[in-house]
């Protein structure tokens, strides 16, 4: 008897277990416990949500139920004692003049969590139009420091999914010492003319993959950053904006390498740049970009379609003497299919002291309609392969000289 009854307890138990699996706690925000009111502030009720939530033995999940909610701040910090989820199915909106934030460079943070999940099809809205008018970082090196819509840092094993982040202040996203993160089925939207608007940025972290993401803003839609390592971009479409980027590179002393990078399927629309590597030539130390591949890219009206940069000195005057000192090694351009909106199509300029090596142009296919030339392109300190295209987009043109430093 006694055997049976333990028996039938432990059952109960194993089913009471699996139940608990299958459907996370879920610490909804507008439930009487923490009382979150569409049309109020739920700072401190997601901030109570999270906590309790973190500090559960059992998977857990936070849900913003559908609604537009104001959010002055947020920071969602682990570890965490589960696997954790935030499920936001509503709008959280920022307040449009940041004012006083605990931390003045973020409004919504993600810190030190294992195996966390931000979903939901809701939107992070930034509310940045006025902060794009007071914007000056361009010119004033000391300039206030201006709030990031999501910030990722220190998390690892995530998805970061089905989610639109809309007219942040500075960058939407930015993926600070992560590993092994997806982001996908993101929408990412600022309008053209919005000042550093990047989509999404990743700096020092390994095993990220951006996949089937719409992503349209007044920068770079992706930048790899320093330290990246095994980073796909997949499926993503970007546009308007200033295109997929590698960098900028070199700007501060002792950067890190930046290996393995795969940009894929992607297409690009009316953007000032398509597939770019940046670098600045005054760099303070040496560092390594390698094996960077780019395939299957369709252009569409893109301003500089192929571009290497290393001569990269936006607004401010750099001293353009020294080359710069990162070496790029082992990159390949292949399928590569559109139209450019300039007759330089392809434009490869390398550092004059570290030339670029490994360089592989294979199958690109890309048109120029207007009036300003016919098609080209340029080649400097690099000797790329070239195979399956037109001469006039095989460096057709190559300069050793100092080029002229490149404006944006
Ligand atoms: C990410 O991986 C790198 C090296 O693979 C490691 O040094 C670092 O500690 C990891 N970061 C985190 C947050 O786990
Ligand atoms: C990212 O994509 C690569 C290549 O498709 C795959 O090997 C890797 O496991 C993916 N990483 C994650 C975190 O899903
Ligand atoms: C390429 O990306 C688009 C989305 O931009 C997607 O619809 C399509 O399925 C992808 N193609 C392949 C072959 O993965
Ligand atoms: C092509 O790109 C240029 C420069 O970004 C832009 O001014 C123009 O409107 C675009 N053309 C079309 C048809 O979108
Ligand atoms: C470049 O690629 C070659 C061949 O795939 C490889 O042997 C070499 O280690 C790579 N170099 C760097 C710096 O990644
Ligand atoms: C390049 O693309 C154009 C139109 O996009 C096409 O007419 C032409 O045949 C292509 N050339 C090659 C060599 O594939």
């Amino acid at each position: 008897m006694a055997l049976k009854l333990s028996f039938l307890a432990m059952i109960l138990f194993l089913l009471l277990a699996s139940i608990a699996k299958a459907h996370p706690s879920v610490f909804d925000v507008t439930s009487a416990t923490y009382g979150a009111k569409p049309g109020s502030d739920v700072s401190k009720a997601l901030a109570k949500a999270w906590s309790d939530a973190c500090a559960s033995p059992l998977a857990s999940k936070v849900v913003v139920p559908s609604g537009t909610y104001k959010l002055k701040e947020a920071t969602f910090k682990g570890p965490c004692k589960a696997p954790i989820e935030m499920q936001v199915r509503g709008t959280l909106q920022a307040p449009a003049n940041a004012g006083q934030l605990t931390r003045p460079d973020t409004w919504v943070g993600f810190q030190y969590i294992d195996m966390l999940t931000l979903s939901g099809g809701g939107t992070f809205d930034g509310q940045g139009a006025l902060a794009w008018g007071q914007n000056d970082c361009h010119k004033n090196k000391n300039c206030k420091p201006i709030p990031i819509n999501l910030r990722f840092e220190f998390i690892t094993n995530s998805r970061v999914q089905d989610i639109t982040s809309l007219n942040s202040k500075n960058f939407h996203m930015h993926v600070f010492r992560c590993n092994h993160t997806t982001f996908q089925h993101l929408t990412i939207t600022a309008p053209d003319e919005s000042i550093n608007t990047d989509g999404i940025h990743i700096g020092a972290s390994t095993g990220i993959n951006i996949t089937h993401a719409k992503i349209g803003t007044g920068d770079d839609c992706v930048s790899i950053g320093d330290d990246s390592h095994q980073i796909t971009v997949t499926d993503v479409t970007c546009g308007p904006g200033h295109g997929i980027s590698i960098g900028s590179l070199g700007r501060y002393k002792e950067e890190k390498d930046v290996t393995g990078i795969i940009v894929k399927n992607c297409t690009l629309t009316n953007t000032q740049n398509g597939v770019r590597i940046k670098t600045w030539p005054d760099s303070p130390s040496p560092s390594t970009a390698s094996d960077i591949h780019y395939e299957d890219i369709i252009m569409v009206n893109v301003s500089n379609p192929i571009l290497i940069d290393q001569l990269y000195c936006p607004y401010t005057r750099c001293d353009q003497k020294p080359s710069s000192k990162v070496k790029i090694n082992n990159v390949s351009f292949k399928n590569i299919k559109g139209s450019s909106f300039t007759p330089l199509a392809v434009k490869l300029v390398c550092s004059r002291g570290v030339p670029c090596e490994n360089v592989e142009l294979a199958g690109i296919n890309l048109t120029y309609g207007g009036d300003q030339g016919p098609l080209t392109s340029l080649c400097s300190n690099v000797k790329p392969t070239i195979t399956g295209m037109i001469k006039a987009l095989g460096c057709a043109t190559s300069s050793l000289a100092p080029l002229p430093l490149s404006k944006k």
